[in-house]
């Protein structure tokens, strides 16, 4: 088999932590052979540790010599370097969430139809086993159609301290297209083909205005705060299915709270731990797992699936039009939280190249 050559853009936190680690496991199919980061330094010094041979100060360069390329930089330059790297001919895993918009999402997914290449976002969640355990119960109908789904990513005081997290310009938002896209995304990919028509949604972020407040995650400056901290979301989907949302960064909440409920017809479930909770035999049960097969880093089958989709070995597990999705409600979420109406969905096509 020939060894896919992959490059990193982008090669700060999560590349060095989730993302090389990963590559590297997969040796007997994958290799890193170059880097590339504005802070050229850090790209040598990423290089150096990890004993990659190329080190590249402009990205376009970089792609010429790659056949895939993971892209972990800030969120706005997502969709100019993924679009950049699949008109080069190569396939992308760009890191969550998607894009800035949804018109941004169209232009990759175009490039990416163009190109016959892979594009594959980071919603490494649905890699997590819990995760994997719930989509299979799913898929066998043991809690039937879902009716009701919450979805909840709640930090009561960790707004991240490093990076660019907080800049609205850089990121597009906060709380919500940084943390809620996991869980929205878990929900959605767990719910199947449910087609959202309306949305409403309200964010806050009072808390991380306000001086001297406590927080986990190192510090930032509360008087250029710019982004949400806490957002709710309320989806409501073409067979009446409805979604609830919750995230934080910051919240005065009682303890951080990570979990995707979902209600159905004939049963129910939590991903996060992981209970199916079903009426039965005159009672009520709740199943635990005293066992769940996989791997307890998601990052690595994630990898593994993307560097397997390239060559040609396996079925994608994040398609981009739905990560697209992800990013359109959020985009409605926070447009709604603006305008205080609910954004009507149905009238918007789902992926606007078709
Ligand atoms: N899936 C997850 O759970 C997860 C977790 C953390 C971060 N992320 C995502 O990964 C991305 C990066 O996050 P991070 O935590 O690694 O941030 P980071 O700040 O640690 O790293 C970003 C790197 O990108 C470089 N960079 C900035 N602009 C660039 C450009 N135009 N071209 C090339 N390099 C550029 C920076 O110099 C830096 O080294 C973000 O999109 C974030 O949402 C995802």
């Amino acid at each position: 088999m020939n060894m896919l050559k992959i490059g990193f853009i982008g090669v700060g936190g999560i590349a060095e932590s989730r993302h090389i680690p990963a590559v590297r496991k997969l040796a007997e199919k994958a290799v890193i052979t170059g880097v590339s980061d504005v802070n050229h330094h850090r790209a040598q010094q990423i290089a150096e540790t990890y004993n990659i041979p190329g080190v590249y100060e402009n990205y376009h360069d970089l792609l010429e010599n790659v056949d895939a390329v993971f892209i972990s930089t800030p969120n706005k330059f997502h969709a100019e370097i993924s679009v950049a790297a699949l008109q080069a001919g190569v396939h992308v895993f760009c890191e969550k969430p998607m894009a800035l918009s949804t018109k941004e999402c169209d232009e990759m997914i175009k490039a990416a139809e163009e190109s016959g290449k892979v594009l594959s976002i980071g919603y490494h969640y649905r890699f997590m086993k819990n995760a994997q355990a719930a989509k299979k119960v799913m898929l066998e109908g043991e809690i039937g159609e879902p009716l009701v789904i919450r979805a909840q990513g709640l930090r009561r005081r960790k707004v991240p301290g490093w990076g660019v997290f907080t800049n609205k310009e850089l990121q597009g938002g906060g709380s919500l297209i940084d943390y809620g896209c996991h869980l929205l995304d878990l929900a959605l990919w767990l719910m199947g083909d449910s087609v959202p028509v309306e949305v409403m949604g309200s964010q806050y972020n009072l808390l991380s205005r306000t001086p001297k407040q406590v927080n986990l995650w190192g510090d930032f400056d509360h008087s250029t705060f710019e982004v949400d901290d806490h957002v709710t979301g309320y989806v409501r989907f073409e067979n009446g299915a409805s979604l609830l949302l919750e995230t934080s960064w910051s919240a005065n909440i009682k303890e951080d709270l990570e979990n995707v409920s979902i209600s159905g017809e004939k049963g129910g479930l939590d991903v996060f731990p992981f209970h199916l909770n079903q009426a039965k035999h005159g009672l009520l049960l709740n199943s635990e797992a005293a066992f769940i097969p996989g791997d307890d880093n998601p990052g690595n089958p994630q990898a593994e699936n993307f560097v397997d989709c390239c060559l040609g070995l396996a079925e994608q597990v994040v398609k981009p039009e739905e990560a697209r999705r992800v990013s359109m409600l959020i985009e409605a979420i926070y447009e709604s939280s603006l305008t205080g109406s609910s954004v009507k969905l149905n009238e918007r096509k789902e992926v606007e190249s078709q």
